[in-house]
């Protein structure tokens, strides 16, 4: 039986349906095309346990490539081709470049102001922009890559002292890489606490944001209901992801600031903003701002590049051939002297195409993240309502057989020769104004540590205890935000006597 006080919360919840299905009802066009809804939980009911794009790509064959879904009042339009994520995302920026209105993640867990929810009409979206793009940008990360290829010798050598822990080796990698961008910190060792703090983050950030999840997405008022009410455990959730959000942005911040106190800073991300030129101290404003956007530096390049690394040696156990001419090509260019360099990529095209076809076959971030559209639309006499949760299935887009014939192939050759295939970096990066920053960063870190591991390394698959036999690793992939695939057994040894000196 239901308590009276659950009856009312009941209601009150469900007045704002009312009032939504009355305001949506007034247009002309129809809504594009989808699985058939029920009353009030709309497709909640469909919505897949896991790696929803993969169901997404086969409704679209059913029902178009634009679908529409609504989980309760939420309504959802997932992108499933090319044209009509650039049409939208990237033509219509204007419109389709806002962030889902999230009250979980926004309020509840305060993280309305992190790059990545804020919307792009908030004043402060432009500032955060500008300074991604003058950190991030071709010319600004040449100063990162001494780090980056002393970080990438560091991963060889830890990789030949314990191979089995490779998965946990990339990781740190990516996270000390980026925790030297952001605020110049170097990581002591595997357990320092900094690294701590991504983990955790990105476990409560999959949760957070997770479509249809939390009721209170859908009915905002719930946020304001209080604690002691029946029912709003969620509320406790919310406060302890949000103490851990807040550990992930404060702490590694704190830590740069007292270092410039102490006068023993690294340059860095945070130090630039703080230590101005012209001497003066930076407003609370200012300095919330810096703060968030490190804080965006650290959540948005390091689970990433970890997961592109982990598909790398997934590919690398399941294809030998591909990884022996990766080899070949890196040794006739660098001979067995001297490590690969950034100024190495242009000759190495092969090994930029094996990159290339890693980000198409297993994409690190699957649906991208979702955008939001501010007006209401038409395309292709197709309704958008305004407040869409607009998502471009990253997956679909990089698996369609148009762009990419015979998609499950994992073949690096698509992007080589007179006629090659769309570069796959145009969608794994996301679209428009919310297009990734780091997209620079990212493929320089990825290169470079690839470049260090292939010169240095042979990656077999593991073997068979009973037969002795090779285990081709299979592809399994996480479902989150950022799909991680799940560490496999393989091999790791030594090249040759001459590629170890190169890591002395
Ligand atoms: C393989 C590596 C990476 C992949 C595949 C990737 C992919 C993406 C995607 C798909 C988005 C969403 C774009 C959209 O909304 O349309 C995004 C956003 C973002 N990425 Fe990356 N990323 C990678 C590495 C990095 C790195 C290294 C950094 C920082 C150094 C970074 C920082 C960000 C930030 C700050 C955003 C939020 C932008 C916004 O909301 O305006 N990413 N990334």
């Amino acid at each position: 039986m239901l308590s009276a006080l659950e009856l009312l919360e009941a209601v009150a919840a469900l007045l704002p349906l009312f009032a939504w299905c009355y305001k949506t009802s007034s247009h002309r066009e129809p809504y594009p095309p989808g699985p058939p809804r029920k009353p009030v939980l709309g497709n909640l009911h469909q919505l897949p346990e896991s790696h929803p794009w993969l169901t997404w790509a086969e409704w679209s064959k059913v029902y178009g490539p634009i679908l529409y879904l609504r989980l309760f009042t939420r309504q959802l339009v997932i992108l499933n081709t090319a044209k009509s994520a650039y049409d939208l995302l990237d033509a219509r920026a204007e419109i389709y470049s806002a962030r889902p209105e999230a009250p979980f993640n926004g309020n509840i867990c305060n993280r309305k102001h992190a790059v990545f929810s804020i919307s792009d009409k908030h004043p402060r979206f432009k500032v955060y922009r500008r300074l991604l793009a003058t950190n991030l940008n071709p010319r600004a990360i040449v100063g990162y890559r001494d780090v980056q290829a002393s970080e990438a010798r560091a991963l060889v050598r830890r990789l030949l002292e314990s191979p089995d822990a490779y998965d946990e080796h990339i990781r740190r990698n990516a996270a000390s890489v980026i925790l030297y961008l952001a605020y110049g910190y170097s990581v002591q060792d595997g357990n320092d606490a900094m690294l701590q703090l991504v983990r955790d983050a990105s476990l409560s950030v999959e949760e957070a944001v997770k479509p249809g999840r939390w009721m209170v997405d859908s009915f905002p008022i719930l946020q304001f209901f209080p604690e002691w009410l029946p029912g709003t455990s969620w509320k406790r959730i919310g406060a302890s992801f949000r103490a851990t959000f807040d550990r992930f942005r404060d702490i590694p911040f704190a830590w740069t600031k007292e270092q410039i106190a102490k006068g023993t800073c690294t340059p860095s991300f945070t130090s630039r903003c703080l230590l101005r030129e012209d001497g003066r101290r930076l407003t609370a404003e200012e300095e919330d701002i810096v703060k968030w956007v490190a804080n965006g530096l650290y959540a948005g390049g390091s689970d990433t590049t970890g997961a592109a690394m982990g598909s790398f040696f997934l590919v690398m156990a399941r294809y030998p051939d591909i990884q022996s001419r990766c080899q070949a090509e890196i040794d006739a260019v660098c001979g067995h002297e001297r490590l690969p360099t950034l100024d190495d990529r242009d000759a190495l095209p092969y090994v930029v195409a094996t990159i290339k076809e890693i980000l198409r076959c297993y994409p690190v971030a699957n649906m991208g993240i979702a955008h939001r559209c501010t007006e209401d639309d038409v395309y292709n006499g197709l309704h958008i309502p305004r407040n869409s949760v607009v998502i471009a299935n990253i997956w679909a887009l990089l698996h369609d057989e148009a762009t990419y014939p015979d998609p499950y192939t994992f073949n690096p050759e698509r992007f080589l020769g007179p006629n090659p295939q769309l570069d796959s970096r145009k969608f794994a990066f996301g679209f428009g104004r919310r297009a990734c920053p780091g997209l620079y960063f990212a493929e320089a870190s990825l290169f470079v540590n690839i470049t260090h591991i292939l010169a240095a390394l042979i990656i077999r698959p593991g073997l068979d205890e009973y037969s002795g036999q090779d285990i081709t690793p299979e592809p399994r992939h996480s479902s989150g935000v950022v799909s991680h695939p799940e560490p496999i057994k393989c091999r790791i040894t030594l090249r040759s006597v001459a590629a170890r000196r190169l890591f002395d």
